[in-house]
């Protein structure tokens, strides 16, 4: 949903914000160049039309020969085909500019995106990085495009007229061109109310949108829980305040169109009472007075249009700053320089030794949480001097209750998140000194809401590892227990499994995505309530293919469901960020403390 950046005010134009945002047209220059001549052309050919209007009749007025009227015809022709052809460039040039720099635009957000750690994404809603790559682009872009065109036209335009008026007559045109500066601020006044009530339509629209949206989603919970009539309520008032600002809105049209009228006819009034009275005295040719009313009708275009863009640009301020803000953005978390500068010269010598791409070892024998603290941003402390040593070929399992930190552990291991005190190291090595790209790609994970992108279910796995050929698929998702239902679908592995994988249940989605991680070879395995959906007789076949793939890996596995993990080499419980308890399923139960209650509580019903 794009409501944010809609609902956007009129703002100062902060010109340092602008600049960076032009940047983005350098790559069009000579586009933007044509296009600028363009504009001007067209505002010159349109400034010659009423000028040779006004000399056309005054040979007609003095009867003079058509010989004489004939190349002033000729010139409109040549005139009308030049305007002709720079209209069809503009459009070309101003649609190109302004589709290359969206597309710029995005392709920088979204790798932006991409770079940016797990902690920029936890304080903005999706919906408003949807509007960043999204509205706010298309409007940036569209403003560099056509602003840029109307803005050259414009200024040209009025320049023109008022040039050819001062020097058919001077006293006339000041005369003339005094309406200019109130048509100038009502226009302004007009464009402002008009943006505005342009703007809360959007807004409503938008809000009816999610209401439509939420209400389809929701309808099983709506009607769960009898919410019809109150959904209906909310949904007339939303849909009330839409009919108020299109109300307002055609009113406000409906005020500014006599505006102009009035003040077009006050500038072609001005023009014909001292005008005529010139013309009946001799002191100007009748043509000079039919092009001076010609150009006070030609006036308004461009004022209304330079006030509109001025306004839109003033409005656009916002997505400018935000589009700005995103790019300027420093991931929270990413290779140190030393690391970088080593991982770029490795790529140059096409190292090939057997070491890692950060140069370091390729084999991950222990990981070790050294004394960490860590909370999320300014959130209260998750985790206080943790500690924590496994070595390859353990098992560990971590239980609790919820919110004990469980997660949290894991996602420091896989560091989506770093420490603030203390040290997450592998093989004593503190992970902040290897590369993040190694460490990510020896890490397999399957969430409990596990992600699949729209495509086939062998895409899906396949993406755990590009190379993988069609039985490696098979062999990944038969150990992982999902080749048994991706076998009764009617398309098998082709079967496409919808966006976010909603054509799937929850259960099946946990399956592909445990193939996926087992076909990733990983070196470090985290199932975070990766079975948690499947049930129980699936689950005890997968355990054993899991168990096979975990082997000579570090593994976590967190799981409420505690069968699950009663194999796992060593248990630990989580309670409020430190490990309560540690040891093995056998040795906690006869302990008799935190585990084997939770044990006993699950497993007494
Ligand atoms: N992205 C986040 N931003 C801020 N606080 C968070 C974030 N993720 C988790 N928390 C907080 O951190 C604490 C620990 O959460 P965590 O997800 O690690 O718990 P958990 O043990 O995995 O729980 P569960 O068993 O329910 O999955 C909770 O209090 C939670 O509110
Ligand atoms: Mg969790």
């Amino acid at each position: 949903m794009n409501i944010e950046s809609d609902i956007d005010r009129p703002k100062r134009i902060e010109v340092s914000v602008w600049r960076k945002i032009l940047r983005f047209a350098a790559p069009y220059r000579r586009q933007a160049f044509l296009l600028a001549v363009m504009a001007l052309i067209i505002a010159l050919c349109e400034v010659t039309f009423p000028y040779l209007t006004g000399r056309v009749i005054d040979h007609v007025e003095q009867q003079l020969p058509f010989s004489g009227v004939a190349p002033l015809l000729a010139v409109y022709a040549v005139v009308a085909v030049i305007i002709s052809a720079a209209i069809c460039g503009f459009i070309l040039c101003a649609g190109r500019i302004a589709t290359g720099v969206n597309h710029d635009i995005r392709q920088a957000s979204f790798a932006k995106l991409q770079s940016l750690s797990f902690s920029y994404f936890d304080h903005r809603p999706v919906g408003w990085i949807l509007s960043r790559l999204t509205s706010d682009c298309e409007r940036l872009s569209r403003i560099i495009g056509w602003t840029l065109l109307d803005f050259v036209w414009g200024f040209s335009l009025l320049t023109g007229i008022a040039v050819v008026m001062l020097w058919l007559n001077w006293s006339l045109a000041l005369i003339v061109l005094t309406v200019a500066p109130p048509l100038a601020l009502v226009s302004l006044y007009f464009q402002r109310l008009l943006l505005g009530s342009a703007r809360d339509i959007r807004r409503s629209n938008a809000e009816i949108t999610a209401m439509f949206n939420e209400n389809i989603s929701g309808v099983r919970t709506s009607k769960a829980f009898v919410r019809e009539s109150e959904n209906l309520v909310e949904f007339q008032a939303a849909s009330g305040r839409m009919y108020e600002h299109t109300v307002r809105n055609a009113l406000q049209s409906a005020l500014f169109v006599p505006f102009v009228i009035a003040l077009g006819s006050l500038m072609a009034a001005l023009a014909l009472w001292f005008g005529g009275g010139r013309v009946l005295a001799g002191g100007m040719s009748l043509g000079s007075l039919v092009a001076f009313l010609n150009y006070a009708g030609l006036f308004f275009q461009p004022v209304q249009e330079l006030a509109r863009h001025w306004m839109e640009v003033q409005m656009a301020q916002a997505a400018a700053e935000r589009i700005q803000s995103l790019l300027e953005t420093e991931p929270a978390i990413c290779d140190d320089d030393a690391v970088q500068r080593e991982i770029e010269s490795r790529k140059k010598r096409g190292a090939e030794d057997g070491s890692a791409e950060d140069g370091g070892d390729a084999e991950i024998r222990e990981v070790e949480f050294r004394g960490v603290s860590f909370r999320y941003d300014t959130g209260p402390t998750i985790l206080e001097n943790f500690n924590l040593t496994v070595r390859r070929g353990d098992t560990v399992a971590l239980v609790g209750e919820t919110g004990g930190g469980k997660s949290t552990i894991v996602q420091l291991l896989c560091r989506f998140y770093e420490p603030q005190h203390g040290s997450v190291l592998i093989d004593s090595i503190d992970y902040r000194s290897r590369g993040l790209h190694w460490l990510q790609s020896n890490l397999g994970i399957v969430q409990q809401s596990p992600h699949l992108f729209s495509g086939a279910i062998a895409e899906n796995i396949r993406y755990g590892n590009l190379a993988a050929t069609d039985g490696d698929v098979t062999e990944a998702a038969s150990r992982a227990g999902a080749d048994d239902f991706i076998k009764t679908l009617p398309e098998g592995y082709e079967t496409n499994v919808g966006e976010g994988g909603n054509r799937l249940s929850t259960g099946q989605k946990q399956l592909v995505s445990l193939a996926r991680a087992i076909l990733a070879d990983p070196r470090i395995f985290v199932l975070d309530e990766a079975t948690s959906s499947v049930d129980t007789h699936t689950e005890s076949l997968i355990e054993k293919g899991v168990q096979e793939v975990l082997g000579d890996r570090i593994s976590f596995v967190i799981a409420h469901r505690l069968s699950t993990i009663r194999r796992a080499d060593r248990i630990l419980v989580i309670d409020d960020g430190r490990i309560v308890e540690d040891g093995e399923h056998g040795e906690l139960l006869r302990a008799g403390s935190r585990y084997a209650q939770l044990v006993h509580r699950q497993f007494k019903w």
